[in-house]
């Protein structure tokens, strides 16, 4: 594996952004960004040994910072919603950054997407810090991160995340990349495969808040037990898929500890995504409220053109006892971690 870096652009207020390229023994590569930790390229080899860009992504940081969606980006101090953006820990009320209708998503307004992280680079992996400061979008504590990413020769792609804070906190991290593995810009993503390790998802109300319900995916369009294309059912007539506009729900992931998750394919490039995770969710979301815009290579993204595999807690866990809690307690250790480990079908 070897690093080299350069430099991507600068951030409207002047900060310098650089993007590194993880290069592995088979000359398979992923680009990265300081910028959010932004995935920003993911070029693996297709069933015929050419590579394929299999991840969303813009030209400039202009295009980051103008645009909604969350490319590729590594999301928190909290990754999707929170209930009316209020949490009462300890007894006391903590009020967040407003920024989806009446609810709180990815962090705010300004989240960790939109840092310029610390970079430092070591043979074999990259690593990125930030200290996000008590009262940063509205959170209690002075959390000190730190994200790593390596790509081993195996085509393995693993995100490691810790944390640690000077008070009781909620965190809940993920990485928003959007993968098409036809390749990005190629169009749509719902002729892809999907299987998700899940009995039931979490319900959704008309703002992509859970209830709080948690429902077996038996007999509903959420059935991915076995593999489906991503289009098959999306258009189902149920009231989950018409809340979020398609697939935008958090999966309640069958065993614990790091394991296999989730199997993403592609027919036409036969190149197929294992998820691995430590976490107890992911949220599969298909790209619904992509709207139409300039990508990469002057490639035009559109609605369903990809799919986000984001590992995570549950959704606004913070408002539900039956979840799996998103508190952090003061000077405990967080460590999450995810790997997309990428391989071919002949
Ligand atoms: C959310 C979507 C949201 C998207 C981009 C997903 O994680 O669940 O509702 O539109 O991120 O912000």
């Amino acid at each position: 594996m070897s690093i080299r870096v350069k430099e991507f652009g600068k951030t409207a207020d002047g900060r310098t952004v650089s993007i590194y390229r993880i290069t592995n023994a088979n000359g398979a590569y992923v680009d990265v960004l300081d910028y959010g930790c932004t995935l920003h390229s993911i070029c693996v080899p297709d069933k015929d040994g050419n590579l394929v860009d299999v991840c969303l992504g813009y030209d400039t940081v202009a295009e980051y910072e103008a645009n909604d969606g969350y490319l590729g980006a590594f999301i928190g101090r909290h990754a999707n919603r929170i209930g009316k953006g209020k949490f009462t820990l300890n007894g006391i009320e903590y009020t967040l950054a407003v920024n989806n209708g009446p609810n709180h998503l990815h962090g705010g307004k300004k989240g960790y997407d939109s840092v310029v992280w610390a970079t430092s680079v070591a043979s074999d992996r990259l690593l990125f810090s930030y200290t996000s400061p008590d009262g940063e979008e509205g959170y209690p504590g002075n959390l000190s991160l730190s994200v790593i990413y390596s790509f081993d020769d195996d085509n393995a792609l693993t995100l490691c995340y810790d944390a640690i804070c000077d008070s009781d906190t909620v965190v809940n991290f993920t990485n928003h990349c959007y993968f098409n593995l036809n390749g990005a810009g190629s169009g749509t993503a719902t002729d892809l495969l999907l299987q998700v390790h899940a009995d039931a998802f979490t319900e959704n109300d008309a703002d992509c808040l859970p209830t709080g319900n948690i429902i077996p995916v038996e007999g509903t369009p959420f059935d991915f037990r076995t593999p489906k294309t991503i289009g098959r059912d999306i258009e189902a007539d149920d009231q989950n898929l018409k809340n979020g506009s398609g697939y935008d729900h958090n999966f309640v992931l069958r065993g614990e500890g790091m394991r296999d998750v989730c199997v993403l394919s592609s027919e036409k490039t036969g190149i197929v995504c294992t998820t691995a995770t430590t976490q107890p969710g992911i949220q599969i979301y298909t790209a619904n409220f992509l709207t139409e815009r300039k990508g990469k290579g002057g490639a035009t993204y559109h609605s369903r053109d990809a799919i986000c595999l984001e590992t995570q807690h549950f959704p606004d866990a913070v408002h539900h006892d039956n979840f799996p809690s998103a508190i952090l307690k003061k000077d405990e250790e967080y460590h999450q971690e995810t790997r997309y480990t990428f391989t071919v079908t002949k």
